[in-house]
């Protein structure tokens, strides 16, 4: 039935949501904003000024536009010293497999990631080629939860959504995949991801043909 599978990248192809957590929570903690992995899965997904007025909707004074841009360049400056080691050791276990997977199906295979490092990423991975389409986040102009980066990929993949499974591990993320008319994966804790069609912990449990 599906005809194209639509990944998300941070937290499900490779930990750079961990990378995340650590940038944003520096930055939390030095505006004095408590900051800890329950907040922060309300954070994945999310686009970066979207994430940072999330954050700072906790702190005791405001910010204008230029100091909230500033906070936002230092936060991606972080983020971007942790990635700059990154390799292909840094797939996460049943990536590259179920990519392969997808392929030797004969999906088309797309990538829905907000991130504007998403391409830096992919080159560090080496599996650029690997996708039929990668969305540029900076086209894109409505975050998840909103489903506009995954019927974007759908478009451009050529595939109607209601063929199209999403797989993703965040809340927002599932959310945008739902509203896009798919079928959603979640990796992760189905306790977290309650919107999703189907939970695997992570994709070394990834098997297209359970999903049919
Ligand atoms: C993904 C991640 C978020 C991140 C967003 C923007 O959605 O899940 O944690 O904030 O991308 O990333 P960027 O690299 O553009 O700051
Ligand atoms: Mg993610």
């Amino acid at each position: 039935r599906f005809k194209a599978v639509i990944f998300d990248l941070d937290g499900v192809i490779t930990d750079t949501a961990h990378y995340h957590y650590l940038a944003w929570k520096r930055l939390a903690e030095a505006e004095g904003v408590h900051f800890d992995e329950a907040f922060n899965e309300q954070l994945k997904g999310i686009d970066r000024m979207g994430s940072l007025d999330l954050i700072l909707a906790g702190a005791k004074r405001t910010y204008s536009d230029e100091q909230k841009l500033a906070l936002a360049d230092a936060k991606n400056r972080h983020y971007q010293e942790l990635i700059a080691t990154m390799s292909a050791a840094d797939l996460l276990p049943g990536a590259v497999d179920a990519l392969a997977a997808v392929r030797a199906a004969g999906l088309r295979i797309g990538l829905a990631s907000v991130s504007k490092n998403a391409f830096t990423v992919l080159e560090r991975l080496g599996i650029r080629d690997r996708f039929d389409y990668v969305v540029d986040a900076a086209l894109i102009a409505h975050s998840k939860p909103h489903p506009e980066i995954f019927l974007t990929a759908a478009r451009e993949l050529g595939v109607d959504p209601v063929h199209c499974l999403g797989v993703e591990d965040a809340v927002a993320g599932v959310a945008s995949i739902k509203s896009a008319g798919m079928w959603a994966l979640g990796i992760g804790n189905p306790d977290v991801l309650t919107r999703a069609d189907r939970v695997i912990p992570a994709l070394d449990g990834f098997k297209l043909e359970d999903y049919q």
